[in-house]
């Protein structure tokens, strides 16, 4: 077990957000403190803003982009982290779904102006599901913003967890003045500066006289005041309850001004975990067993046109991955070996031998992977994933070139394989429908049909209000609803029985008249 070393100074996480939160300035600024970086704006955000949803060329630009962000790996002290970067527009949710399990842990980052914002409850939800233990920083103190007790009671309502204020700031906006480190008994001071760290003062505790120096007597009144209600009404700070899932330390500063973030960054190294055992169908696997084991989480598509290949990123959960072995592709039974595995340190990708659990490796795919795929030293496991999400949006896709089918069929199937959309179809009609969560992912599959595979095609509309799953103990009744629904039932690619809500009224009743099925609204169930 020569590895336990290696494996308990790993820290790897997501930063996740509501879109211009801070996730790509906090970014930079933990790498900026990693030395992984040296000057601000470094980063290049990988976010899609809203106004480019119409301009394909550009998100095209954009995933350009985030394809050498996508892990950004650093040592920090003893320590080595792995940022896992998500999509910032939320057409692309399903992609950070699926990168949430790959993390042990995860930062939010909160407007403090802006409070909790849908996207970040959406995503919090997904952490609820894994128990992913979540850090929460407040950021944009130097801007005017809400009172942070009324942000603490709104991040406990809306993120249902626990919380605990690790930092508390002095003042906000204009008059911001800094932050009492709870955790550390420290005083920041604030001054506005993008590039450096800013002033640290050691202080014995909160009735220190030197608070009142350097803040002055009301503001340290205050400050005294908030400290001991916060005292008062949370608990102390128990890491474990942290490990679980059930309290989220939340720490005030501001990002852009690079204030509060090493404050954050080192209370995480300490407290966040190492690698998690993983669940698979078959058993839990320990990061420290000898065997290599490991599943794809993400796969991201060549920019270059004339090369269609993908790099597959896989999470290494146990063992030691290393370059030219020969592994287990679970699904398929057959084996591989990799000759060009790249690791992600900072912002380039490198060719390693070795690769331990809880970083992330790129392998190469010419259509051998599929998200949540396997890969073993031979043992057969199967990973649980998170599920597909029933998808919101759905198109009938239609052929326009008679002469390409084969490659719009494989075309199709490779994007399923990505996981960039759902694919159903129709069993009254035999048409094949597309479900997305978003807008978006009809002008990618278009676009990447013509550009990678030389398919054209066109959508035409369907109105669908959701696509769910459904099962029943009862094979009659299962049998009698699918001849009721006739023209609304679909099978998924796994042949499984999908049923094709047009409205939320109709899914309603099917569901009053048919008590013995059941509706599931994810691909797992
Ligand atoms: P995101 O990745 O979560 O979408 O957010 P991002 O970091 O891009 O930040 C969104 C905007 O908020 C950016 O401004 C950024 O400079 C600003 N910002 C981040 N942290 C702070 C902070 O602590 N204080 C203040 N005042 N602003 C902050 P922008 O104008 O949209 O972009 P840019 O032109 O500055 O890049």
């Amino acid at each position: 077990m020569s590895n336990v070393n290696e494996i308990s100074k790993r820290r790897t996480f997501a930063i996740i957000s509501h879109p211009d939160a801070g996730k790509t300035t906090l970014t930079e600024k933990l790498l900026l403190f990693g030395g992984a970086i040296h000057v601000a704006g470094a980063v290049k955000s990988n976010k899609i803003k809203k106004t480019a949803t119409s301009d394909w060329m550009e998100i095209e630009k954009q995933r350009g982009i985030s394809v050498a962000t996508s892990v950004m790996g650093f040592n920090y002290g003893d320590y080595k982290i792995n940022i896992l970067d998500t999509p910032g527009h939320q057409d692309f949710a399903e992609d950070t779904y699926r990168t949430l399990t790959a993390v042990d842990s995860v930062i939010i980052v909160v407007d403090v102006a802006k409070g909790v914002e849908s996207q970040t409850r959406k995503l919090m939800e997904v952490c609820r599901m894994r128990n992913t233990p979540v850090i929460i920083f407040v950021n944009k103190l130097d801007r005017e913003g809400r009172d942070p007790f009324d942000i603490l009671d709104e991040l406990e309502n809306e993120l249902k967890i626990s919380v605990r204020p690790l930092s508390w700031p002095i003042n906000i906006g204009a008059k911001f003045k800094g932050v009492y480190n709870i955790y550390e008994h420290s005083l920041n001071l604030f001054q506005p500066d993008k590039q450096h760290v800013t002033d640290r003062v050691e202080i014995a505790d909160i009735n220190d006289p030197t608070i009142d120096d350097a803040v002055g007597e009301a503001d340290a009144a205050q400050l005294r005041n908030d400290i001991e209600l916060i005292d008062g009404v949370y608990p102390d700070f128990e890491v474990e309850d942290y490990l679980e899932g059930q309290v989220a330390p939340v720490f005030f500063g501001s990002a852009l001004n690079t204030f509060g973030v090493k404050e954050l960054l080192d209370c995480f190294v300490r407290i966040a975990p190492s690698p998690r055992p993983v669940e698979a169908e078959e058993r839990k696997v320990e990061p420290v067993e000898e065997k290599f084991s490991g599943f794809v989480f993400k796969i991201h598509a060549n920019m270059d046109p004339t090369h269609r290949s993908c790099i597959a990123f896989v999470k290494v959960c146990s063992g030691v991955f290393r370059r030219n072995e020969v592994y287990k592709h679970v699904r398929s039974g057959k084996t591989y070996r990799f000759s060009a595995p790249t690791a992600f340190m900072a912002q380039k990708k490198e060719i390693i031998d070795e690769v331990y659990p809880g970083d992330i490796v790129g392998l190469p795919d010419n259509g051998i992977f599929k998200i949540g795929d396997t890969i073993t030293e031979g043992e057969d496991l199967h990973f649980k994933g998170l599920p597909s999400f029933s998808p919101e949006m759905f198109k009938y896709i239609e052929n326009t070139d008679p002469m390409k089918t084969k490659q719009l069929n494989k075309g199709i199937e490779q994007l399923m394989d990505e996981g960039v959309a759902q694919l159903f179809v129709n069993q009254f009609n035999n048409r094949k429908i597309i479900g997305t969560v978003g807008q978006l992912q009809f002008e990618v599959i278009q676009y990447r049909l013509l550009h990678e595979y030389g398919a054209q095609c066109r959508w035409e509309p369907i109105h669908l209000y959701k696509a769910c799953w459904i099962e029943s103990e009862d094979t009659e009744v299962l049998e009698a609803f699918k001849k009721r629904k006739h023209q609304f039932m679909a099978v998924d690619r796994e042949g499984r029985d999908v049923f094709l809500a047009d409205s939320g009224y109709v899914l309603q009743m099917a569901q009053q008249d048919f008590p013995k099925i059941k509706f599931h609204f994810t691909s797992e169930f």
